[in-house]
């Protein structure tokens, strides 16, 4: 058809572009938390840190050197990427008292400038954390002061003058990345438990109407739809916790997955640790992947016994179809911060590809079902053990305890909190060797549904 109207030569480039599809690159980069303080009371860490290294320390947020390699590196990898996507918590983890609207927004701008400095022909498509926010977590669910200068740093980015308004009410915008191909870049901090301005408000800043509208009207026309943020609806594995308020979760589940026939897939940041799931309904015929990217900082969340696993800052380069919108992989960068402080220079290496780890073909929901189902037929000791490792962004092999393990699985197919705790006590069950149980795999509809058959105890 395109024939009568183009040049033969173009049209002949036209069809070989799509049929061989078109493949596009996206910079995915989150959590940097600069800590202002590095050099002098270090008020991030964790624990004293007499000699703080030149790009970090595992327990204390990243010194500048460590945001400007990161960016810069992004750029020396690739710079020949569609867009970056920029999924918030640049402020480190400082209490309110030590910290000012202003200073936060300075510190969110020189990150925006470091980006547009390394990156000036690339559009960033970025969303607000809750350490942006002043005070901490409090995101507005109407306009505020951060919505509105924070509009003004990425208007330009941003481009469209009605979703540079929209981000102004409520830190949420959509933005076209192909022609049939949208990036919704959300603000779930509105729904995040620590924000006591929206527990009691509906639908705050009626981001979830929005969403809805987004949604169905992008089927209407036929365009895909990529939903990114940075807090993830899903909780949180290894370590099983719930982010949102229930009633805001369930609701934005609903949301996603009423239309999961247009979302190719959610991006998010905020755990510090790599990961993926399917958000998916009980029959397992609705279903959304979500990919949890992980931090530039090595900040760790420790539990009260000071326990966790150092993690190494890392950045991921996500390969998509820019017709359909299907991830086809991505490539997760990083530098161990030992070894790049005792250099005193980075080297930042290809950690892993996520096709070649996991043996599957792209990024869709049924590749994660094939990974899901094999993590239960060899009860976790290939792939939940790659999990276990990549989650800390290290390349020293990493062991799972059976209860991480029991996380991973069950927290990747169950995004409600207490249907993941019912599957990880029977995950358990059967791993503790009560004869005659198994981890059985079926075949439904051509649907894989994994379910452990645990429960055929006496
Ligand atoms: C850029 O990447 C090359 C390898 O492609 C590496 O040799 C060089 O050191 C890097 N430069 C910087 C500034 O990171
Ligand atoms: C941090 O805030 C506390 C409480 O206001 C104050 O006592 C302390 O001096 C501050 N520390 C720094 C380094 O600003
Ligand atoms: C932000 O950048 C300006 C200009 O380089 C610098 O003077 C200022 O100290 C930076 N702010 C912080 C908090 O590091
Ligand atoms: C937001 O504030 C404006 C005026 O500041 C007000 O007109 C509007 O009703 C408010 N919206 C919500 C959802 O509270
Ligand atoms: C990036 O830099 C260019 C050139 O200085 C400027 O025109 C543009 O507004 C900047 N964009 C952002 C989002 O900062
Ligand atoms: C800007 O966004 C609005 C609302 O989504 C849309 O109607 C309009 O076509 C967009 N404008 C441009 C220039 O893309
Ligand atoms: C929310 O509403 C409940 C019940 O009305 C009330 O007890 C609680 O204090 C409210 N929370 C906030 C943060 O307003
Ligand atoms: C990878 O998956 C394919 C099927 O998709 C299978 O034939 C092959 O054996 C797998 N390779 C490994 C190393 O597991
Ligand atoms: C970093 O490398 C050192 C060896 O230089 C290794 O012992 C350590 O486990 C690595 N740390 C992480 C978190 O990968
Ligand atoms: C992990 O487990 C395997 C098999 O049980 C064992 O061979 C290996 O040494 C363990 N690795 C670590 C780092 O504990
Ligand atoms: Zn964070
Ligand atoms: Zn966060």
């Amino acid at each position: 058809m395109c024939c009568n109207i183009l040049p033969r030569v173009s049209c002949l480039l036209l069809w070989i572009s799509f049929a061989a599809g078109d493949v596009g690159y996206f910079w995915h980069v989150t959590d940097l938390h600069y800590d202002h303080t590095y050099w002098t009371s270090r008020l991030s860490c964790l624990e004293p840190v007499p000699k703080p290294g030149k790009y970090g320390d595992y327990w204390c947020d990243s010194p500048w050197a460590l945001v400007q390699d990161s960016i810069a590196s992004m750029a020396n990898i690739t710079a020949d990427v569609d867009f970056i996507l920029w999924t918030g918590d640049s402020v480190a983890h400082i209490a309110d008292a030590n910290l000012t609207l202003n200073l936060n927004l300075e510190i969110v701008a020189n990150i925006t400038e470091t980006l547009n400095t390394s990156f000036p022909q690339v559009p960033v498509y970025a969303s607000l954390g809750n350490h942006d926010f002043y005070p901490s977590n409090q995101a507005d669910y109407n306009q505020s002061e951060i919505y509105d200068q924070v509009s003004e740093m990425w208007e330009n980015w941003i481009s469209n003058q009605t979703q540079v308004e929209q981000f102004r009410q409520g830190g949420y915008y959509v933005a076209r990345i192909a022609p049939k191909l949208r990036l919704l870049a959300l603000n779930t901090n509105l729904y995040y438990t620590n924000n006591k301005l929206t527990a009691n408000v509906s639908d705050p800043a009626g981001q979830m109407a929005w969403l809805d509208d987004q949604l169905k009207d992008a089927r209407s026309k036929g365009d895909k739809v990529i939903v990114t943020g940075h807090i993830p609806p899903s909780v949180l594995t290894p370590g099983l916790a719930d982010w949102f308020y229930p009633k805001h979760k369930t609701q934005f589940v609903d949301i996603l997955l009423q239309n999961s026939d247009v979302i190719v897939a959610s991006l998010f940041g905020h755990d510090h640790s790599d990961g993926f799931k399917i958000i998916q309904d009980e029959t397992g015929s609705r279903a959304v992947t979500q990919f949890t990217a992980p931090s530039v900082t090595p900040w760790t969340f420790r539990t009260a016994s000071k326990t966790a696993d150092p993690h190494n800052p890392g950045i991921r380069l996500v390969t998509y179809d820019r017709n359909t919108g299907l991830h086809l992989g991505y490539e997760q960068y990083y530098i161990n911060l030992t070894d790049s402080n005792r250099n005193g220079r980075t080297a930042w290496t290809r950690l892993y590809s996520f096709t070649e780890a996991y043996n599957v073909s792209d990024m869709s929901v049924a590749s994660l079902r094939k990974i899901f189902s094999l993590m239960a037929s060899d009860k976790g000791t290939v792939y939940s053990n790659k999990y276990c490792t990549y989650s800390v962004v290290s390349n020293y092999p990493i062991n799972c305890t059976e209860a991480a393990r029991a996380d991973i699985y069950c927290g990747g197919l169950h995004y409600d909190l207490q249907e993941a705790q019912d599957c990880k006590h029977k995950y358990l069950a059967s791993l503790n060797g009560a004869s005659g149980l198994s981890l059985n795999v079926f075949v439904v509809t051509g649907v894989i549904l994994v379910k452990i058959s645990a429960f055929i105890l006496q």
